[in-house]
């Protein structure tokens, strides 16, 4: 059973004062966070009421509760699923054998390794938007950047909990270079090329947590299957807490979307740009852009490291119950590789493919994602198809990278490729137009020419509700 601790230092529900060496370790490490936040945290807004959910349990119904509360004042937790004890391995060699509680001392390093990476983006991503607060396009929206930005901080404590608990000196001393990593910083950046890219406007954001945070959601359901049962219980609850990342990116952009219809229609020549708004063919390019920035942070479409880690039990498939076979020995997987300049499609062993085979998933996931926001521009009348790029498109990791691939997947020369480049991703002129429009509106309300208003509020609180207050 989980008991809540909601009274201490550290919330949690695993019972944290029962091991006081543990405890001072994480007390200890406290304060350094707090002043990683109050450096890299939001800029501005520290000493500002905001209306935010915190976590208080893992139960389904009521684990948020809601309320003004001080940035620093937020009660980060650590939360974790309760336990099942009869859980068992769910793939890999050790399908059917109990899970473990403790660290296998043989696949020690490789269950460090993928905590540590998911645990730097969760502070990398923090730093990213730290600016973005000084040009919020209304306060609703400013909320949901807190609200994402104070649980991508829980995230980290969910992951430092871990290092903490179950690696001894060296999960310590990951835990430290976690807030000494700084996205961006040439001599510190962050371990993921993805979260030392600046998201520098609020378009950037909401791409952000639509395809990135997107990313975190898959990687995390993966991690969720491990048969290190406590990652599995930290990423269970973590999920929880990531859906609303995901609305916010996905409800961003269709805003902004369903507000260049309406600006197209306003203008006689259809230029959505004429009233102060983003066009349909700008926003295209930072799709292209983040859509295949993303793809990369699932690593290589063939790896012995995937490989190992399904192998071992420590990271599952998406969803792994649905499929019907877990050991993965003797299947394989169809996919585009490229071999002798040509691309073809061949049959991978599963084991090695299994970065390709989450990858595959999350573009579904994208996709789905992308047919909604067409389906408001259906609705609007306008005629105009946002689209996925191609997988092979401006790729920096993998199969991919050597040849260069527009966006329909097509080949290319590396003079067709620079040629086109300007037309497919954000150029420096679409970038100082963007963020030409970012102007803070910070009136109970009121909302920035570029984006529509949200369908209800958080709770369905009243348009004017003012989340953020002095
Ligand atoms: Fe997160
Ligand atoms: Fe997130």
């Amino acid at each position: 059973m989980s008991t809540i601790m909601n009274d201490e230092r550290i919330p949690n529900n695993v019972n944290l004062s029962s091991d006081k060496r543990l405890q001072r370790a994480l007390e200890a490490w406290q304060p350094s966070f707090l002043s990683w936040w109050q450096q890299m945290g939001p800029m501005g807004f520290q000493t500002h009421d905001i209306f935010l959910r915190t976590a208080v349990s893992v139960e389904n119904d009521g684990w948020a509760h809601f309320d003004y509360v001080k940035m620093p004042d937020y009660r980060w937790g650590i939360f974790l699923e309760p336990k099942d004890p009869n859980r068992v391995h769910g793939f890999g060699d050790f399908e059917g054998q109990p899970v473990w509680d403790e660290v296998p001392g043989e696949f020690r390093n490789m269950l460090r390794r993928l905590i540590v990476t998911q645990a730097d983006t969760e502070p990398a991503s923090v730093e990213q938007q730290r600016l973005l607060g000084q040009t919020a396009p209304s306060l609703y929206d400013l909320r949901n950047l807190f609200q994402v930005n104070v649980e991508e901080g829980r995230h980290l404590w969910a992951m430092v909990y871990l290092l903490h608990t179950y690696f001894g000196r060296d999960g310590r001393e990951e835990a430290e270079e976690l807030l000494a990593r700084r996205s961006g910083d040439s001599d510190k950046p962050r371990i993921l090329g993805a979260f030392n890219e600046p998201t520098s406007h609020w378009l950037s954001f909401f791409m952000f947590t639509m395809f990135t945070d997107r990313d975190g959601k898959f990687q995390l359901a993966a991690l969720a299957e491990s048969g290190f049962d406590p990652l599995a219980r930290t990423c269970r609850f973590m999920l929880t807490e990531e859906a609303h990342h995901l609305f916010v990116g996905e409800t961003g952009v269709q805003r902004i979307v369903k507000r260049s219809c309406e600006l197209m229609k306003q203008d006689p020549n259809g230029d959505a740009r004429k009233g102060g708004g983003i066009d349909l063919v700008t926003l295209q390019k930072y799709i292209n852009f983040w859509f295949s920035v993303c793809l990369d942070l699932f690593g290589g479409e063939v790896s012995s490291n995937a490989a190992d880690a399904f192998a071992s039990g420590l990271k599952g498939r998406f969803k792994e119950e649905k499929y019907a076979e877990h050991k993965l020995v003797e299947s394989h997987f169809a996919m585009d590789v490229l071999e002798g300049g040509k691309v073809v499609h061949k049959d991978i062993a599963m084991r090695n493919a299994l970065n390709e085979v989450l990858r595959t998933e999350y573009i579904k996931d994208c996709a789905r994602g992308v047919e909604r926001w067409n389906k408001t521009i259906k609705d609007e009348g306008i005629d105009f198809e946002l689209k996925l790029p191609s997988n092979k498109f401006h790729r920096q990791i993998g199969i991919w990278t050597s040849v260069p691939f527009s966006p329909d997947g097509e080949m290319l020369t590396p003079e067709q490729w620079e040629a086109n480049a300007s037309k497919w991703l954000p150029s420096t002129d679409d970038e100082i137009f963007v963020k030409s429009l970012m102007h803070p509106v910070y009136e109970p309300g009121k909302m920035a020419s570029w984006i529509a208003p949200p369908s209800k509020g958080i709770n369905n609180l009243p348009g004017d509700f003012e989340y953020v207050r002095k």
